[in-house]
């Protein structure tokens, strides 16, 4: 056995053994590459999340709404940078992370293309974005590598209040009006089978689950957690009068589980291939904000190798 299999075969063991592996690690140049990959797909998505949902701070219908909504959107950027930290203890820096971002290299979630055209989908990406969030975080928590799954703790209990206030906003409009119902009803129509394929595509098409079960990065598939949040919250919608754009959507008493119809394929990669109807905004918007934003970045950066001088020269 070569020292490289040896290496593979020990690291295996730990991986099987429920071993978290940490940053100084011995690992396969595979699992650093995966892990580059999902995690800094999983900061892009929580940043690019900021956007569809800071358009509405200013119009929220009260308050109390947009406090609500300012501490969610600041959440979804520290939410960002946790995870671009976690990435950069795989040794690529975020800065070389995000210009792959804005050259189009690099993926962020499908859901984040689809726009916000009222107060009704604010509660809708609260109530089913963050809801399916939730389900792939609490499994991304007990992922192998270390520092992801920290990060996922302290994500996770921001998520659920990022999703309570946006069920009570679903909740509040189905209270209310004809035209407030119509609006929640219309909203999830939008952003229901987008909430789906959040999970990504069906396991037998997915060319990386396979290697990521096999090292617990995912403690399970993308099928079984589509199906876990559908569980979940189909009777959240029944409890408050909304109706799933889902025809074929049937509770089967043997399996204590929800038949559904079957999701638009096409539509899921036409979308993650850039043609989605807010894919060229919402990159441009990047964009914008690296350039408009370099004079922050060059500042801090004099700023704390002045400091590092000053501590050098003492
Ligand atoms: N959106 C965009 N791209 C997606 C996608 C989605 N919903 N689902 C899959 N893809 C892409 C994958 O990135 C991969 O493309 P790549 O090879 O170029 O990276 C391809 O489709 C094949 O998909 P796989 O299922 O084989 O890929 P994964 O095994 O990586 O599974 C995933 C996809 C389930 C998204 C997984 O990467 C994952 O769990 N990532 C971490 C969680 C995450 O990124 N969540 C983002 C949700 S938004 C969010 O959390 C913000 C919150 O505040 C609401």
């Amino acid at each position: 056995m070569s020292e490289t299999e040896k290496l593979e075969k020990e690291f295996q063991e730990k991986i099987d053994s429920g071993i978290s592996i940490e940053p100084k690690d011995w690992m396969p140049e595979m699992y650093r590459k995966q892990l580059t990959r999902m995690m800094s797909q999983h900061a892009h998505s929580e940043i690019v999340g900021m956007l569809p949902e800071g358009n509405w701070i200013t119009r929220a219908p009260s308050l109390r709404r947009k406090v609500a909504l300012i501490a969610k959107v600041q959440d979804e950027a520290g939410h960002g940078l946790y995870i671009y930290s976690s990435t950069e203890t795989l040794g690529t820096s975020r800065y070389e992370l995000i210009d792959l971002l804005l050259k189009g290299k690099a993926k962020y979630s499908n859901i984040f293309n689809y726009p916000t055209l009222n107060w009704a989908d604010i509660g809708a990406i609260g109530w089913l974005v963050d809801g399916a969030a939730i389900v792939n975080q609490t499994m991304l928590a007990k992922t192998s590598y270390g520092p992801y799954a920290r990060a996922m703790i302290r994500i996770c209990k921001e998520e659920n209040f990022h999703h309570k206030q946006g069920y009570e906003i679903m909740a509040d409009m189905m209270n209310g009006t004809k035209e407030q119902k119509a609006m929640a009803q219309d909203a999830v129509n939008r952003f229901w089978w987008p909430s789906l394929m959040m999970f990504g595509p069906s396991d037998k098409d997915s060319p990386h689950s396979a290697q990521l079960l096999k090292w617990k990065v995912k403690k399970h598939g993308n099928d079984f957690l589509r199906q876990r949040f559908i569980d979940r919250t189909v009777p959240q919608a029944e409890a408050i009068g909304i109706k799933i754009p889902d025809e074929k959507l049937k509770y089967n008493e043997e399996t204590r589980s929800y038949e559904w119809g079957d999701i638009d394929w096409e539509e899921f990669y036409n979308v993650i291939k850039g043609n989605g109807q807010c894919n060229k905004e919402r990159l441009q918007a990047r964009i914008d904000a690296e350039e408009n934003g370099k004079w922050v970045q060059d500042a801090a950066t004099a700023y704390s190798e002045k400091k590092k001088l000053k501590k050098e020269a003492a």
